[in-house]
């Protein structure tokens, strides 16, 4: 084996709860139309009372051991990409091993933000280049919904709930990960930031009316300065995407499909045209699922997997940037 972590398996799982860019009308001073030409999102999904990031994590990991046919005790390390665990300890990793019974993992949490789940990947790659026979858990889970002032309209209409997992392992073929780098600017962190947990515990709660959660935040929600973080988005994936394509000998023609973080389709469709790929080798999920951080790419990941999107030998390429600021690119074949 030459130890690149190939993806053998993945899974997702989305709250049932759908929020329309109409409900948020009538919650902040927003317009569908306002909403849907800024970002693309016409919908996100909402975790239900007492739905926990760990729980939708567990759930995510499930399909995923189940479609590579690998049980969970055969699991021997999880990583969760979050920035909404469930509690800051134990780590919601520990809380996804208890849930799936992964008895014979070690566990522990990346906060990277949006960048969490590429983060994690990397790792896993590390590991499997040592010790390619280790079955691994990758997975980016996200409760932002808990997170979210809901009288604030410039952040509110973004973000989504959800989780997306893979299970990863050494592959001794030409598959796997191409290449990778990661990035990170600390210097710029006020742009986008979360401060630490509310003092009350923020996810059990009736949250039937979505204002209502606001109460529970205790003012710790998400800040943004959208239109930096829009420019250095573009600025900072692009020049990533480019580099790591220049430093591969690889021309971007070569790309199959580009499976990025889903941030706003705007920084999608600029980010496509800086590195010039055409956006139909985009795939994107922004529409339906707003923006879930860490969750967004595995989401995507399972879901283009799921329709067939993916072909064994495609070049992928998977392209992130989140608060910190963190960003980086990986390149996968399928
Ligand atoms: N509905 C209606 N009006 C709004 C809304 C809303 N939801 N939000 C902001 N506005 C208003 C503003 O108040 C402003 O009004 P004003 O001119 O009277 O002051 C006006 O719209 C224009 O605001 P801008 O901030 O200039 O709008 P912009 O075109 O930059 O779009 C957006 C804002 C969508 C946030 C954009 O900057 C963006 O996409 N930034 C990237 C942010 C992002 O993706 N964050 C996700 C987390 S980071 C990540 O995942 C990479």
């Amino acid at each position: 084996m030459t130890g690149n972590a190939k993806i053998i398996g993945t899974g997702s799982y989305l709250p049932e709860r759908i929020l329309t860019n109409k409900e948020l009308e009538k919650i902040v001073d927003t317009s569908d139309e306002w909403v849907t030409t800024r970002t693309g999102i016409r919908t996100r999904r909402i975790a239900g009372a007492g739905e926990k990031t760990s729980q939708m994590a567990a759930r995510a990991a499930q399909k995923a051991l189940d479609m590579a046919g690998v049980s969970a005790r055969e699991i021997d390390m999880i990583i969760v990409g979050t920035i909404t665990a469930d509690m800051i300890m134990p780590s919601c990793a520990c809380l996804v091993q208890k849930e799936i019974g992964a008895e014979n993992a070690f566990a522990f949490d990346i906060s990277a933000a949006c960048s969490g789940f590429v983060y994690a990947l990397e790792i896993a790659d590390r590991y499997l280049k040592n010790a390619p026979e280790m079955k691994i858990l990758v997975i980016g889970a996200e409760t932002l919904s808990a997170r979210t002032d809901w009288q604030d309209r410039n952040t509110c209409v973004l973000f989504g709930d959800g989780a997306g997992a893979c299970v990863v392992t050494g592959s001794n073929e030409e598959r796997g990960v191409v290449a990778s780098q990661l990035y990170s600017d600390g210097r710029l962190w006020q742009l986008l930031s979360l401060d630490t947990m509310p003092r009350r515990y923020c996810p059990v709660v009736d949250y039937e009316t979505i204002p209502d959660r606001n109460s529970f935040c205790d003012g710790s929600a998400i800040n943004m300065v959208g239109k930096d973080v829009f420019k250095y988005a573009v600025r900072e994936m692009g020049d990533a995407v480019e580099g790591l394509l220049h430093r591969e000998g690889i021309k971007v023609e070569e790309i199959d499909l580009m499976i990025p973080h889903q941030a706003n389709i705007r920084i999608l469709k600029s980010l496509a045209e800086r590195v010039n790929l055409p956006f139909e080798k985009v795939y994107t999920t922004i529409q339906k699922y707003g923006n879930s951080s860490a969750a967004s790419l595995p989401i995507a990941l399972d879901e283009a997997n799921r329709e067939g999107c993916l072909k064994n030998g495609d070049l992928l390429l998977f392209s992130v940037f989140g608060g910190g600021f963190t960003w980086g690119v990986v390149l996968f074949r399928w």
